[in-house]
């Protein structure tokens, strides 16, 4: 069976990219191979635990770029490495219309709250600052707005009196990298489909392709 190609894009610390390193390694997404891993940002850790992995790992500086410009050289590594899922972990940039209408439906993101609620920068305080009562984690397809797109999965965490947004986060985050692997394997194995914003989720595994 020829595997599907992952490209991961990260900008900071990489610890969703290892959960899904390390899902592809046991096999729990076992359709799948991650084929390269690309950041804006050239001190980011998670361009190190790639490259200790074995896996291509690339910076591609962003400075003086116009976004446009700038996705077109990350599109183009996508495509050397004919990659057919494109898995956002911590990218900390919007993409271009030009980048979402290259992969209609195959690019995913993981945000740590529960959205529509608190989009953008720091959501754990968001959520705290408000006063939620429940965060957690949502695994969406990208568009072109900022943490938007339909969702195809979602973790709820209780919010608890003494957490600070680093508390939270961690909790948050725990559920992040159970999720996303979760649901790059549904979108891989083809098990859903997507009426409007609504992500049907099929999920008895093996099920048939949409
Ligand atoms: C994660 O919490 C991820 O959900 C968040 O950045 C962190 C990256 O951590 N992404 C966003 O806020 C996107 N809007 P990681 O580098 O350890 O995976």
């Amino acid at each position: 069976m020829t595997k599907k190609r992952i490209g991961v894009l990260l900008s900071g610390r990489g610890s969703n990219f290892e959960a899904l390193a390390a899902s592809v390694a046991a096999g729990r997404i076992p359709t799948a191979e991650i084929s390269i891993v690309l950041s804006n940002r050239e001190n980011a850790p998670g361009i190190e635990k790639a490259r200790a992995l074995g896996i291509d790992a690339r910076v591609i500086p962003s400075k003086g770029l116009e976004r446009e410009a700038y996705d077109k050289l990350v599109l183009a590594a996508l495509r050397e490495k004919e990659v057919d899922l494109v898995c956002l972990a911590g990218y900390m940039r919007l993409l271009s219309p030009q980048f979402v209408a290259a992969f209609p439906h195959r690019i995913l993101n993981i945000h740590p709250s529960l959205l529509p609620a608190f989009p953008g920068l720091e959501p754990q305080r968001q959520a705290l600052d408000h006063g939620a009562k429940f965060s957690g984690c949502t695994v969406h397809f990208v568009d072109e707005s900022l943490d938007a797109g339909p969702i195809v999965l979602q973790a709820v965490v209780p919010i608890e009196d003494r957490d600070t947004p680093e508390l939270l986060g961690e909790r948050i985050l725990r559920e992040e990298h159970r999720i996303y692997t979760e649901a790059v394997r549904i979108v891989l194995e083809g098990r859903y489909c997507i009426e409007g914003r609504r992500v049907l989720v099929n999920l008895e595994r093996g099920a048939a392709k949409n």
